[in-house]
């Protein structure tokens, strides 16, 4: 996607060294542009916990390239213990992104077929890579499946915008490229179908006002950013027509965990009979857990978050302020699941299916001879 009009991708080896790689740190977003650059394996697991990368296919992505940095730092005699022990610290980062394990896990796997270190190196970034891409293509792909519910949603509506809801950023930034949830809404606006999407904020964090609004602004989207508590008014008044979001891990049951406040929305919409869809690529599938709200662990994190908001001040310095007295207890979980009941339909790269285990391993047949 662009910045200032310039091609960007969230992640990318440098050119010059391919050992260094490159990240877009998101704390800075959207006053400042800041790229960082990552060597360690230590420098990855801090820019994935402490959230400089974020979002479910650029976790597992950066999970990828610090597989591999973690190789550059092993000798022939301790390449394995070097792995397993990148593996555990990097997966220990983020519990509830399931692209993080799935990412480390397929690493580990490649790295098998090499006969020497050298011959390990290389698979290993050439498998950091192709995570990467195909991070990117299966966005793409899933924007075009996506894109048709748009389509159908705006010729039912001639020459008005189709009003989309989002939660969080399941945006560009949120992967390699394109996005999960913007993917379909980029293909439309693209297309010059009319789309207008409200923003929510996304408290703590502030995904929404931070990362999404910033996107959409970059790409010329129309939105509308909103308190993370209107969307249910929103529905009453039939200003939303759909709900699209992105999820950090769905069960192959159709179960949805996704940032904190996704489940709410998703009620209202059924209370308002508005279409709630779920976009992901299938690195994003839990093919083992069966029961989301009972299995599926949520992240807690440190309750500043929720005491603090930093933003840019009116003397144009980046600052931190406290919003709660500083004794305050908090809870700062942050995700919550959606149970599949409550889902429409699930936009995969392969195509658009019921948030239903018959209907998701009709999509993919091998995992059910794989016996997930
Ligand atoms: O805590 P984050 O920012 O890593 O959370 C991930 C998210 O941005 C959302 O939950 C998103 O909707 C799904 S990830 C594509």
């Amino acid at each position: 996607m662009k910045i200032n009009n310039i091609d960007y991708r969230t992640i990318w080896p440098d050119p010059a060294n391919r050992q260094i790689i490159k990240i877009i740190d998101q704390r800075h977003l959207p006053h400042r542009l800041v790229i960082e650059d990552l060597r360690t394996v230590d420098d990855f697991a801090r820019a994935i916990g402490e959230m400089h990368v974020r979002g479910a296919g650029l976790i597992g992505a950066t999970a990828g390239f610090a597989m591999y940095s973690a190789i550059l730092g092993a000798d022939p005699d301790n390449v394995d213990k070097v792995l397993r022990e990148a593996a555990e610290k990097l997966i220990a980062t983020r519990p509830t992104a399931t692209n993080l394990a799935w990412a480390v896990n397929r690493q580990l796997g490649a790295v098998e077929k090499g006969s020497d270190l050298a011959a390990q190196t290389g698979i290993i970034f050439e498998n950091a890579m192709r995570i990467a891409d195909e991070d990117a293509e299966f966005c793409r792909r899933l924007g075009e499946h996506g894109l048709e519910i748009i389509r159908d949603i705006s010729r039912k509506k001639p020459g008005e915008p189709v009003n989309i809801l989002t939660h969080c950023n399941a945006g560009w930034l949120a992967f390699v490229d394109y996005g999960s949830a913007t993917a379909p809404i980029y293909a439309a606006h693209r297309e010059g179908i009319k789309v207008h999407v409200w923003v929510d904020e996304t408290r703590p964090w502030l995904q929404g006002a931070k990362l999404t609004a910033w996107e959409l602004n970059e790409e010329g989207v129309p939105h509308t950013l909103i308190a993370d508590n209107t969307g249910g008014h929103l529905m009453q008044h039939r200003m939303v027509d759909l709900v699209i979001v992105g999820t950090d891990r769905t069960t192959y049951t159709g179960d949805v965990a996704n940032k904190i406040g996704t489940y709410l929305k998703a009620l209202a919409a059924k209370d308002n009979q508005i279409p709630f869809y779920v976009a992901l690529p299938s690195s994003t599938f839990d093919w083992q857990i069966r029961d989301g709200v009972r299995e599926i662990p949520i992240e807690e994190r440190s309750g500043e978050e929720i005491k603090r908001v930093t933003g840019l001040s009116e003397s144009g310095r980046i600052e931190t302020v406290a919003i709660a007295p500083a004794t305050t207890e908090t809870a700062n979980y942050a995700f919550d699941v959606t149970p599949a009941r409550l889902i429409t339909g699930l936009i995969t790269e392969r195509g658009v299916c019921g948030a239903s285990e018959e209907e998701i391993l009709a999509l993919y047949p091998e995992k059910r001879r794989e016996g997930r």
